[in-house]
């Protein structure tokens, strides 16, 4: 049986000045090396949980155990540094230096993250393979990061969450920005890539149409309880 990756406890968040709770998650587990799609509307509290999963954001309530590590226990320097050991992750607006190189861009992943680092043979060269992989031909390694196309920039962004093998891939509407065709093909090397390296990937998307590619699918408003204030007693 797969362990346990990550797993939530009747969390409870509320962003400050709201009349309610923004998320209310009785239960979520994450098996490691699984790839999870997940869905809801716009302003369902994708991002936001993905926020809090990533200990960016606190919960007024509840656990989130990192393979029995409770994320809101650390420091916050602590929690930057798991974050930066454990994760990669993935924007809409892909968030590259664009003056960088590509390759340059993807070698930043693992500069402040000794754990990731450790996991490679060199670098370099794990950076050009998973380029390669992700469908960055050789000719744009070098090149500045702002002058790829947008499919190119979204590969190089997937790149750069992949290098040092982090347990989580965390994806917020990656293919927003692509058109159809490359939305799948993004979403497939994205998944291929996460399994060659056996890191767990949480796909968010509002676009249900890509939940084919992925082992499970999960609905956001589905997996919420009760988002009532009066509750928090
Ligand atoms: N920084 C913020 N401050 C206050 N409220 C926010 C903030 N970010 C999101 N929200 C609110 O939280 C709810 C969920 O937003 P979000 O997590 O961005 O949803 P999604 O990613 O599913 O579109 C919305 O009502 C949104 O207005
Ligand atoms: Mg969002």
């Amino acid at each position: 049986m797969k362990s346990t990756l990550l797993e939530l406890r009747d969390v409870r968040f509320r962003w400050p000045g709201a009349a309610s709770w923004t998320l209310h998650i009785p239960a979520l587990a994450l098996a490691a090396g699984e790839r999870v799609f997940l869905h809801g509307p716009s302003g369902s509290g994708k991002s936001t949980l993905l926020s809090l999963i990533g200990g960016v954001l606190t919960p007024q309530q509840g656990h989130i155990r990192w393979q029995g590590q409770d994320l809101a226990a650390m420091t916050p320097s602590a929690r930057d540094r798991f974050r930066g050991e454990h994760m990669g992750f993935i924007f809409q607006q892909f968030n590259l230096l664009p003056w960088l190189s590509a390759l340059d861009n993807v070698l930043l992943a693992v500069q402040w993250s000794p754990l990731r680092r450790a996991r490679l043979n060199s670098a370099r060269q794990d950076a050009e393979q998973l380029l390669k992989d992700l469908g960055i031909t050789q000719a744009e390694w070098q090149r500045q990061a702002g002058q790829l196309s947008v499919g190119q920039q979204q590969r190089v962004a997937a790149a750069r969450a992949l290098l040092g093998q982090p347990d989580l891939i965390i994806a917020d509407e990656p293919t927003s920005a692509l058109d159809a065709q490359h939305q799948d093909r993004f979403v497939q090397v994205l998944d291929q890539a996460c399994q060659a390296r056996g890191s767990t990937l949480l796909f968010v998307s509002h676009d249900e149409r890509l939940s084919r590619h992925f082992d499970r699918r999960v609905s956001l408003p589905e997996l919420q309880g009760s988002l009532a204030l009066q509750e928090q007693a």
